[in-house]
């Protein structure tokens, strides 16, 4: 049962619950109607303490469609936040005033910190270089629709493995499932931190670090691209070298299978040409739709009027 459950990490829901998420998203894309009045009178906080445009108008337009409202901020600075108000009183606050609480915030650890001082379930929006379990909603919904299956792949991870909160997440809700192989490529600077990769051995998981994207192309079957996050780096001199390391474009297209699909949770800088966008592989604006039918049936769920999963 996922009613007033709050979801901070991707092993909060078990497989069969978030199974049971994506059949219900793939209900609402193909019926519009499907769960409509599901949130009727709820409210759902959105705290967003860092930028987004995908994460927060596809949770908003989610509890829009499902006939709920939203309150909230899209940047800390028009919150209590810039008097100095701490995370826990900003929680308690909105914790007494909505139904959820959807937040974004630059630190890692503030989601689960947000759940011990809410009395209303809390979805992590993202906590820094940490998780992003809706993206990872998202992402998963996308590879079964498009590949038709969640287990048997192999999946390329490029780019800035290091600071990549949706790589993170994305990596250990897929080693869950069966005979999945990852390929880790990045610059040495941006390989993914210890703590996945130990728990990625811990369950046995194959998995290979690489530098050449090249190289790879031709294994992978859903090809993870991601953004070099600027905004956590320490120093500007580092990004300004990373941030070009890797461009997918066609020729690196060429390469690869003809049913491979490549994913980015957006937004995207310069590691995927626009060249590729009218590539029929190209699979990240429809990654992007797919997030807000998953955000609405996990809002259903959370928050419906009717017990649904
Ligand atoms: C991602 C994020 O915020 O971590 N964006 C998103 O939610 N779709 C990826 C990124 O910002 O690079």
């Amino acid at each position: 049962m996922i009613k007033n459950r709050s979801l901070i990490e991707p092993e909060d829901f078990s497989i069969t619950e978030m199974e049971s998420l994506f059949i219900l998203a793939e209900k609402i894309e193909k019926d519009d109607k499907y769960l409509r009045e599901s949130c009727r009178g709820k409210l759902l906080a959105t705290l967003f303490f860092e930028p987004s445009t995908r994460t927060r108008l596809s949770f908003e337009a989610a509890m829009l469609r499902l006939g709920g409202s939203f309150l909230g901020f899209a940047e800390p600075g028009s919150s209590s936040t810039a008097k100095g108000e701490s995370l826990a009183d900003t929680i308690r606050m909105a914790s007494s005033y909505a139904d959820a609480i959807v937040m974004r915030n630059p630190k890692e650890g503030s989601a689960l910190l947000a759940k011990q001082y809410s009395s209303v379930p809390v979805i992590n929006a993202g906590d820094g270089g940490h998780h992003h379990p809706t993206q990872t909603l998202t992402d998963l919904l996308t590879i079964k629709q498009l590949m038709g299956r969640l287990d048997n792949l192999t999946v390329g991870f490029c780019g800035d493995l290091k600071f990549g909160r949706t790589v993170h997440s994305l990596a250990k809700a897929l080693a869950r499932y069966k005979k999945i192989k990852m390929l880790f490529i990045s610059p040495k600077e941006l390989v993914l931190p210890d703590y996945i990769k130990n728990l990625l051995k811990k369950q046995n998981i194959e998995f290979e670090e690489r530098e050449v994207l090249e190289k790879s192309m031709p294994d992978i079957d859903v090809l993870y691209m991601t953004r070099v996050q600027r905004e956590r780096f320490f120093n500007e001199d580092d990004y300004i070298r990373l941030k070009d390391t890797y461009v997918l474009n066609p020729d690196k297209m060429a390469l690869s299978k003809k049913d491979m699909v490549v994913l980015h949770p957006l937004p995207r800088v310069n590691e995927i040409a626009v060249e590729v966008d009218s590539d029929p592989r190209a699979a990240y604006f429809k990654q992007a739709k797919y997030g807000m039918f998953v955000r609405m049936a996990l809002l259903a769920s959370i928050l419906g009027v009717k017990e649904i999963i």
